[in-house]
């Protein structure tokens, strides 16, 4: 099998890195890239968001199958451009990926299939938008409909902060066409999972959750990031619960979108929070999480290549997901400043010197080669994620912060916290057991 990888971050050296484990392999190639990839696969020098750039490489490469990483070559129709080129590919077509490219329709699919939410209100024009938060004293979410790389989303507590958040999607247009219409929720309180199952189109896998960070500074605090770490598994996941994700979430999710005409293919990463009341989505992505990959796809025991193979072509009953049961904690180091202004270009050391029960995801690195000689250095705000494994959390943290430990480049930051188990609130936190007294 001929495979490409469209992306060039953490999640996709990490999927890079288990495709190549893959028996079926024989070539592996990733549309964009970076330093960790080159030592896999080879690197094209294609956007990753440039759909028509990318089937034509998959064309003069004889791809057999492209696994995409992002969202927005997603959303942008890669998919459907590759079937039509008659080219296999794992990941939503662009109709399917509108269930993480509009947080409007990502709730009217829900709000159908039954799957539990917070209360929510979509607005097309700026003055119903205000009129509702004026009256609405309690605190709410504010959130551009389309993709926002992450950022579309603002926590308000009071009608002041709303009417901000509404005025700057709408007025100011801070994120484009994104922000034309929005979607303001009930703001809910409890801890989050990412939960990851495969889909291919009709039936859904055995789920994977972890948690990620998404704040820059320990204890969760400071501006929002890309993601500056993962664990896996989360303290309070239980089979029953998920359990109870596939059943309320996941599968009604996948027959609704199907029943539409768009069945959904690929990996289904629903965001969730557990509350009081229950495990809530508050979101939908198309695609791997970033940096949950880097800490979920080592656990997966099955072939990667049959597996995502099977969703494109709707065979998953044929292919069991298998997951290995272990822990796994990824730590990102950041260029310094991060997710400010920084710098790039610093040559990055101690790469080479591996440990046990240990990897090292690439993100924003480069070869920089000087008189013939190649230096790995950094070229993006999060630079890498180094996970490290082991029979408890205790023990893969450990070997995930020993090896952080030993690469160091100018300016180099990570949280010192990853890993550390989530707090639970006793009595706060919904639990399947709670569930069955109470239904
Ligand atoms: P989203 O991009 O929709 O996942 O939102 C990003 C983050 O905002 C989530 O990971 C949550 O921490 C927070 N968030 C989103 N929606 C809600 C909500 N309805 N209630 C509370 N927090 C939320
Ligand atoms: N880890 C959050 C995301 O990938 O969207």
């Amino acid at each position: 099998m001929r495979v490409l990888v469209v992306g060039s971050g953490g999640r996709e050296h990490a999927l890079a890195w288990r495709l190549r484990q893959s028996p079926q392999l024989t070539d592996l190639w990733v549309a964009g890239g970076n330093a960790g990839t080159a030592q896999v696969a080879t690197n094209l020098s294609v956007n990753p968001e440039d759909v028509d750039a990318v089937v034509t490489a998959a064309q003069a490469h004889r791809i057999d199958l492209v696994v995409v990483g992002p969202e927005v070559p997603l959303a942008n129709g890669l998919v459907d451009k590759l079937a039509a080129a008659g080219i296999p590919a794992f990941g939503p077509t662009r109709a399917a990926a509108q269930i993480e490219a509009s947080k409007g329709f990502a709730r009217s699919i829900m709000q159908e299939a039954g799957v539990p939410g917070p209360d929510y209100h979509v607005f097309h024009d700026q003055q119903s938008a205000l009129d509702f938060v004026r009256k609405n004293s309690s605190p709410v979410v504010v959130k551009a409909d389309g993709l926002a790389a992450g950022k579309g989303v603002a926590m308000c507590h009071n009608p002041e902060e709303a009417s901000v958040a509404v005025k700057s999607c709408m007025n100011d247009r801070l994120f484009g066409n994104a922000g034309e219409t929005i979607v303001i929720e009930e703001m809910l309180s409890g801890p989050e999972v990412s939960v990851f199952a495969f889909c291919d189109g009709e039936q859904v896998s055995t789920p994977i959750a972890a948690c990620d960070y998404k704040r820059i500074g320990d204890g969760d605090q400071g501006p929002n990031t890309g993601g500056m770490g993962s664990f896996t598994p989360p303290n309070f996941w239980t089979e029953s619960l998920a359990k109870e994700i596939v059943d309320r979430v996941m599968r009604p999710t996948a027959e609704v979108m199907a029943s539409r005409g768009t069945p959904y293919q690929g990996i289904l990463y629903a965001g969730v929070m557990l509350t009081e009341d229950g495990p809530r989505v508050l979101e939908f992505n198309c695609r791997f999480g970033d940096p949950e990959t880097q800490v979920i796809l080592p656990l997966l025991r099955s072939d990667p290549i049959a597996v995502m193979l099977a969703c494109a072509q709707g065979r998953l009953d044929k292919v069991p997901v298998e997951w290995r049961d272990q822990a796994h904690v990824g730590v990102v180091m950041t260029s310094g400043g991060y997710p400010e202004a920084y710098e790039t270009d610093f040559e990055i050391h101690g790469l080479a010197l591996e440990q046990e029960n240990t990897q090292v995801f690439h993100a924003g690195t480069r070869l920089l080669t000087d008189g013939g000689v190649s230096r790995v250095a950094t070229s993006g705000g999060r630079v890498l994620t180094v996970t490290g494994w082991g029979d408890s959390l205790d023990d893969a943290r450990a070997r995930a912060y020993r090896r952080v430990e030993s690469i160091s480049f100018e300016g180099a930051y990570y949280r010192k916290d990853i890993g550390t188990p989530r707090s639970v609130p006793e009595g706060e936190v919904w639990s399947p057991g709670q569930a069955a007294q109470t239904s």
